[in-house]
């Protein structure tokens, strides 16, 4: 779809869309705060509960477990009660585990309540972009869900903050409850958006559909070309089930494989080691005085390099942001395994040259994942499948983020425990497979009409071994 000539986004997409957006990036705020909440809350629960390092790391990680639960079911659920009631249960999820933590007596119940949390935020991780896609016009969609990302880390930093303010050793309850807070905001706002239209047509509500489309879109033409082309592809695909779509079509096999390799990758980019133990790190390397400063500053760098994404996706697309913040992020990698061998060797003491090194190299991973593979991966898997089946692919495809999300939270205290350099070793490998991965299997999609994403994936089908990176 031609994109209007020399527009700003306030122009390009109507500010009910960017309203939209921000409300659904409310659930982002609540994924970013229970990202962050835990660096530094986990120091007063072990001391509270007494726990051993494998016991604090199931702490973090059980969030990640209800995540990959809520991820599952919310594809599901997208489909039966719609995206924005899906985030609606997602902020009443996120209360309930956010005052269950705060609240909690021991280990067992504050594992349980991180549970309920991680369910909350699987929710929204799969309604929030998956809604924000689908009201968004193609010429700004990348923009719309990029300020998703802008929320999570928004959410990080508010949690660090939060770690800097209050005690983490005698105040971590008060971390826990005020997460609450986002998950009523979601739950306000959300009651006041509209449904997607894309979901209104799966229901037969073609008339409020045209009602939304009329508001998003700013234009009656415009919304009543939409609102055929998305009737013509729900007729097409009516009665589609995930299993029958998966077995008969090339192109969602193709674009799932696609999906769950970037939802994989993303985890194995390591930016989960470096937020939920920053901390840790920042000791290790000698710079534990000011870990909790420090700390929020990551968090600070996470958001405003994510307005780099914003401002490009779609200009020069999402195939070089990808291809170059991941390449970015695999040297600085590279460069913090190579200055930690040497630091191990040196028993580093207080702050060295070589600790400056491996500061200055994390600022820099974190700045290239948050402009691309942060904002990117979210982006990418809610465009890419057919109206069918995309709340059931999303769902299937960010439960795979969750579960490397886990092995993230639960394997990085193990290794950094062996070695932190070796951890970054492997980030980094991790890093240059995702490069070769985008470069083979990712189309750009910058400008086009969810509705005519499918055909890059029916294009390779017919055409054998085209290149995705003409597509
Ligand atoms: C990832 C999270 C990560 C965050 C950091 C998100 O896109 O899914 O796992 O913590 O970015 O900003």
């Amino acid at each position: 779809m031609a994109q209007p000539e020399g527009s700003s986004i306030q122009d390009r997409s109507s500010r009910y869309t960017i309203a939209i957006a921000m409300v659904a990036g409310l659930g982002g705020l609540m994924f970013g705060y229970d990202i962050g909440v835990i660096a530094d809350a986990k120091i007063g629960v072990a001391k509270a509960f007494s726990l051993s390092t494998g016991e604090i790391a199931m702490v973090v990680s059980a969030v990640t477990a209800g995540s990959f639960l809520g991820a599952l079911i919310a594809g599901r659920l997208c489909d039966a009660i719609g995206r924005r009631w899906t985030n609606v249960w997602g902020g009443i999820c996120f209360i309930v585990g956010c005052l269950g933590c705060a609240f909690s007596v021991d280990l067992t119940s504050i594992v349980v309540f991180r549970v309920v949390m991680g369910i909350g935020v699987g929710f929204s991780s799969v309604g929030g972009p998956l809604y924000i896609a689908e009201v968004s016009t193609p010429w700004s969609r990348g923009a719309m869900v990029s300020l998703y990302q802008l929320a999570i880390t928004v959410g990080i930093f508010i949690a660090f903050l939060v770690g800097l303010l209050l005690d983490p050793d005698t105040q971590w309850r008060i971390s826990f409850g005020l997460g609450a807070l986002l998950g009523g905001s979601l739950i306000a706002g959300m009651l006041v958006m509209p449904p997607s239209p894309r979901w209104l047509v799966g229901r037969g509500r073609d008339e409020v559909a045209l009602g939304v489309l009329q508001r998003t879109l700013g234009s009656d033409q415009e919304a009543a070309r939409e609102l055929k082309a998305i009737k013509d592809r729900v007729r097409e695909e009516s009665g589609e089930r995930f299993w029958s779509a998966l077995k008969g079509s090339l192109a969602v096999r193709l674009a799932l494989i696609l999906a769950i390799g970037l939802a994989l990758l993303q985890q194995a980019s390591g930016i989960n080691a470096i937020f939920y133990y920053a901390p840790e790190i920042l000791q290790d390397v000698g710079l534990g005085d000011q870990k909790l400063k420090l700390t929020a500053a990551l968090g600070l760098i996470n958001v405003l390099a994510t307005f780099i994404a914003i401002w490009l996706v779609d200009r020069v697309g999402r195939r070089p942001l990808l291809l170059g913040g991941t390449a970015l992020m695999m040297v600085s990698q590279i460069v913090i395994g190579v200055t930690g061998s040497m630091l191990e060797t040196n028993e580093a003491s207080g702050v060295s040259a070589g600790g400056i090194v491996i500061l200055v190299s994390i600022f820099i991973a974190i700045i290239a994942f948050a402009f691309s593979l942060g904002p990117l991966v979210w982006l990418v898997i809610s465009e890419i499948f057919p109206a069918g089946v995309r709340s059931a692919c999303v769902g299937v495809a960010t439960s795979f983020n969750w579960l490397g999300n886990y092995a993230i939270a639960a394997g990085t205290p193990w290794a950094i425990e062996q070695s932190p350099s070796l951890a970054f070793w492997i980030f980094a490998i991790c890093n240059a497979v995702t490069i070769v991965f985008i470069y083979f299997r990712m189309p750009e999609t910058k400008g086009v009409p969810l509705e005519d994403i499918e055909a890059f994936f029916d294009r390779r089908k017919t055409l054998g071994d085209d290149s995705p990176a003409s597509a």
